[in-house]
């Protein structure tokens, strides 16, 4: 791992326009540059890179992020590549990787990512050892160029391979990692042998665990997978999705399939937009997750029962994610096929036209409601209405749901209303809520802008800051943790101090925060709007403390109250008394 502060001051000394430049060449557009978007299709520049800042942003797609995510977007390179890259391009030498001790304790073990990176360099190197791993591969299809691509290797034959590969074989880190099992005379034995390896990366193509499949057809089970581990969560990872972004971008479309050899046999062929579930039913932060690059997510399953069951749940799954501006589309091969038979034997062109004629989400589940029941009796359509209903009810998007509560109503035979007398459905002018309101708006918004101002100017943020911002929920962290990092680096950039923050503080609030950031006219001089803010929280934190203080003192008598509260309320009686 590259210790977090060399991070940093890259961050602090590359400049965002020159490293865009070089790739994409700017025009200057006021305070800002600006081209036409690398990362979608325009004829009108709205791509923006500030030089304050140093983020790049695009008006039209959403694509942003500082200059390592730029390197790492356009020309496909991993986290590590790109910080080395950059370094390169400043004359910074990238420090031996040692683990981060300035990182507080998280999740993450540490030395597991770099277990499984070194792992996957060895089984990397052993395919191109093995001529029979790589006839296998060649028997499927496979060039090694998309081997390469898939950083596809092997795991030889034989029980401790990985003694070999790393000093401490005993060491908690490898079983953690997934690597090496224990039996139960606690002896070590490798995980993954005489397969074939198709490392699984993470968004920032930081590999996190393996899937890895036999040669011999002997053998079972034909996939074994890499158990859960504090990285590697199977119900929240996409297989071959780091590789996929830049096409799913450029098609407009993600193509879910159910094997990896399904995404590799995909882009062999020249489709490069798809990614697989890993074994595990499509979930909804699957879709979320996909959500964020595209807006039509196009199924296709194995031909089999199996896949069309592995459809109808990824579409169940899906309900809850659904907006109305996005396309769910469910596309059904002959059933001796799955989309690595099928492109293999009739090619990409084949295989994009059937796309187009995949099925709808909205006509997907009437279909499927309706395979089995041919709506003639009352029986029949009460049943149809009993299973439509739970259906509708986790649909949010609101012009979707009408129409769909439209359609099953009128295949039932009845009117909406009457639907809407007998089924409790959610109601469509009211938005969900997305989280608890626990403060009003306008504290979300003063909590924002404080935090937006301390990024823009690291320098303003002051120790005794850290000392009334309390609390657990969201905006108090961000305020808290937005105020840690600049007073720990008073002379960063947004953007490298923004990069702190990613550990810290989920995906959506980032987001967030770096659009309203751009937004943010960079000319200001945030100094006495800054103090203003910091007034009004300080008194909002007060406040909450003092009425919780309240809260507890009501509970208590006068001899048990600590030295706080009495001052309190010593405070109060002076203020109403006097
Ligand atoms: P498939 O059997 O359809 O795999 O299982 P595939 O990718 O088409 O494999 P090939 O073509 O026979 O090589 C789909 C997915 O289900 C998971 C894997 O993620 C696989 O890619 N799976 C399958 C397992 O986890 N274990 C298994 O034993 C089988
Ligand atoms: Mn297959």
């Amino acid at each position: 791992m590259i210790p977090e502060s060399f991070i940093q001051e890259l961050l602090n000394r590359v400049d965002i326009v020159d490293v865009v430049d070089k790739n994409v060449p700017l025009k200057k557009a006021g305070a800002n540059y600006s081209a036409c978007c690398p990362f979608h299709n325009e004829k009108s520049p709205s791509f923006t890179v500030s030089p304050t800042k140093q983020f790049y942003h695009c008006f039209g797609c959403g694509a942003h992020g500082t200059a390592i995510g730029f390197l790492m977007e356009y020309q496909g390179l991993s986290f590590v590549e790109a910080v080395h890259e950059l370094a390169k391009m400043v004359g910074m030498i990238v420090p031996q990787e040692t683990r981060d001790i300035s990182k507080p304790a998280q999740k993450v073990v540490p030395g597991l990512l770099e277990t499984l990176q070194q792992a996957a360099n060895y089984y990397k190197g052993e395919l191109k050892k093995s001529p029979r791993a790589i006839d296998y591969l060649k028997g499927r299809g496979l060039s090694g160029q998309v081997a390469a691509r898939f950083q596809i290797g092997y795991a030889p034959q034989g029980w401790q391979n990985l003694q070999g590969v790393f000093d401490h074989y005993d060491s908690e880190v490898l079983q953690t990692a997934g690597l090496v099992v224990e039996n139960e005379q606690g002896r070590r034995y490798d995980r993954f042998r005489d397969r074939i390896m198709f490392p699984i990366h993470d968004q920032k193509g930081q590999v996190i665990g393996f899937g890895g499949r036999v040669i011999d057809p002997e053998d079972t089970p034909k996939y074994y997978n890499s158990p859960e581990t504090p990285l590697f969560q199977k119900g929240h990872e996409l297989y071959g999705l780091f590789l996929a972004r830049r096409a799913i971008r450029d098609a407009g479309r993600a193509l879910v399939v159910e094997g990896y050899m399904d995404v590799v046999a995909l882009a062999q062929y020249g489709i490069e937009y798809a990614v697989a579930a890993l074994g595990t039913a499509t979930t909804p932060y699957h879709i979320t997750k996909l959500m964020r690059q595209t807006d039509e997510i196009v199924f296709c399953f194995d031909g089999d029962a199996a896949g069309r069951n592995a459809a109808w749940r990824a579409a169940m799954n899906a309900l809850p994610a659904l907006t109305d501006g996005l396309q769910l589309r469910f596309l059904f091969l002959p059933s001796e096929h799955d989309p690595d038979s099928y492109v293999r034997e009739f090619g990409k062109e084949a295989f994009e036209a059937a796309m187009k004629t995949a099925l709808p989400l909205s006509q997907y589940v009437i279909q499927n409601l309706s395979s089995d029941n041919p709506l003639q009796s009352q029986e029949d359509k009460v049943r149809f209405l009993n299973e439509a209903e739970p259906i509708l009810k986790q649909i949010q998007a609101p012009r979707l749901a009408l129409l769909l509560r439209k359609r099953i109503a009128e295949l039932s035979g009845i009117s909406l209303d009457e639907m809407r007398s007998m089924v409790r459905l959610p109601d469509l002018n009211q938005r969900p809520q997305r989280s608890a309101p626990r403060q009003s708006r306008t504290t979300v918004s003063l909590h924002r802008r404080f935090a937006l101002m301390l990024l823009m100017q690291a320098s303003l943020a002051r120790e005794e800051d850290m000392q009334w911002i309390q609390g657990d929920g969201d905006d108090d962290l961000m305020v808290r943790m937005t105020m840690e990092v600049a007073l720990l680096n008073p002379q960063s950039n947004p953007a490298a101090l923004l990069h702190q923050l990613e550990k810290h503080l989920d995906d959506r609030l980032l987001r967030e925060i770096q659009r309203e950031l751009h937004l943010l006219d960079e000319t200001l001089d945030f100094g006495l709007e800054f103090e203003g803010a910091r007034k009004q929280l300080r008194d909002i934190y007060t406040q909450r403390r003092q009425s919780r203080l309240l809260d507890s003192i009501k509970e208590k008598s006068l001899s048990q109250l600590t030295e706080e509260e009495r001052a309190l309320l010593k405070s109060m009686n002076t203020r109403t008394g006097g």
